[in-house]
């Protein structure tokens, strides 16, 4: 059976683009179809500047909401990063396996060390090795399939280059695994600025849908989403960035190609208002069962209780063979 593995950091409140890009993959298709593993990864959440306090409470408050969207215990592992030790015993490894010159050409360490350095904050060296414990995420579990958005691709394929690395110098350990991208809405942009990512760990922009805003609030925020000169409803990522992000995120909801869907629109406005309400229907079952699972977070700790145990189980095999392998006195 095809194992897949996948996570969320808890930066900050969970997004549509999370969503659409991820997660609504992982409810709909992965858990049915596979052994799927789903991990709140804190320990990423402590490259960047965090509040100890805020982590701790976004921590839960994703793993409350993948359950809210529809991952099922009984179908799937939901577990918490920190739980599991064989991340960091693995990571190790594999930053032994990595070189210097290919974790600084990592996209996302580019833009955001620069952010860091841009408002005097200092870069944390975990920043720079982060994709390497996102590797040993997914290599500890030896996941076939990795469902992703797009930002997360350079990631994976530094995975499957440090395994394919690992394995040849030290002989088969680890399964090469390979991305998974929605066909639609795998890059949503920001409402307020399409040229850039819808992220959670942005500054707010008002152009940011959170999965637990209130309903008027993604209206609104819908509804004044920055649109491009011009009045043709036409998918051209290039030339109508803002349209073309509408699209994206009406036929993510509704089903359909983003490029038919336009024929049907004369008007940015009536996109808007058709956009706004799928959006709306979309998040209403998970803003509604949110509010459920959190009047009993007893529920939410045995699943992650759970989860972590078998987790750890899956594992420990595979990250002891990789001690073994590299040459690691093993303890008598
Ligand atoms: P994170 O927490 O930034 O995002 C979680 C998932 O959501 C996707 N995503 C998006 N998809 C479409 N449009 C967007 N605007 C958008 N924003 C985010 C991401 O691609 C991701 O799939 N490094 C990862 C977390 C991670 C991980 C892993 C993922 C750590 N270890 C192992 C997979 C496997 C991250 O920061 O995702």
């Amino acid at each position: 059976m095809t194992r897949i593995f996948s996570g969320i950091k808890p930066t900050g409140h969970l997004t549509l683009g999370n969503h659409l890009g991820a997660v609504r993959q992982w409810v709909d298709v992965d858990q049915h179809k596979s052994d799927a593993l789903f991990c709140v990864v804190d320990l990423h959440a402590l490259t960047v500047d965090h509040d100890p306090a805020r982590v701790r409470r976004l921590s839960r408050q994703a793993a409350t909401l993948l359950l809210a969207a529809g991952l099922d215990p009984a179908r799937c592992t939901l577990f918490v990063q920190s739980h599991v030790d064989e991340h960091t015993r693995l990571s190790y490894l594999l930053e032994c396996t990595a070189s210097d010159g290919e974790m600084r050409r990592m996209i996302q360490y580019k833009e955001k060390s620069a952010r860091e350095r841009a408002t005097g904050g200092s870069v944390r060296l975990s920043l720079l090795t982060y994709p390497v414990l996102m590797a040993a995420d997914i290599l500890a579990y030896s996941a076939d399939e990795v469902p992703v958005g797009d930002d997360q691709a350079q990631h994976v394929e530094l995975t499957r280059d440090l395994a394919v690395r690992f394995n040849q110098r030290y002989g088969h350990t680890f399964t090469v695994p390979k991305a998974v991208l929605p066909s639609v809405a795998a890059r949503v942009m920001d409402l307020a600025d399409p040229t850039s990512k819808m992220g959670k760990s942005h500054a707010e922009t008002g152009g940011i849908v959170y999965l637990l805003d209130e309903p008027e609030v993604v209206r609104r925020k819908i509804m004044r989403a920055v649109t491009d000169s011009g009045s043709e409803v036409v998918y051209d990522r290039e030339t109508r960035p803002g349209v073309t992000n509408l699209l994206e995120i009406l036929a993510a909801c509704i089903g359909g190609s983003p490029v038919e869907l336009a024929e049907g629109y004369s008007s940015y406005g009536a996109l808007k208002r058709d956009t706004a309400e799928a959006v709306l229907e979309l998040l209403r079952p998970v803003r509604e069962r949110h509010a459920e699972l959190c009047a009993d977070p007893g529920y939410v700790d045995a699943v992650l209780r759970t989860g972590a145990e078998r987790a750890r189980t899956l594992a420990r095999p595979t990250v002891d063979a990789a001690y073994a392998a590299i040459g690691l006195m093993p303890p008598a």
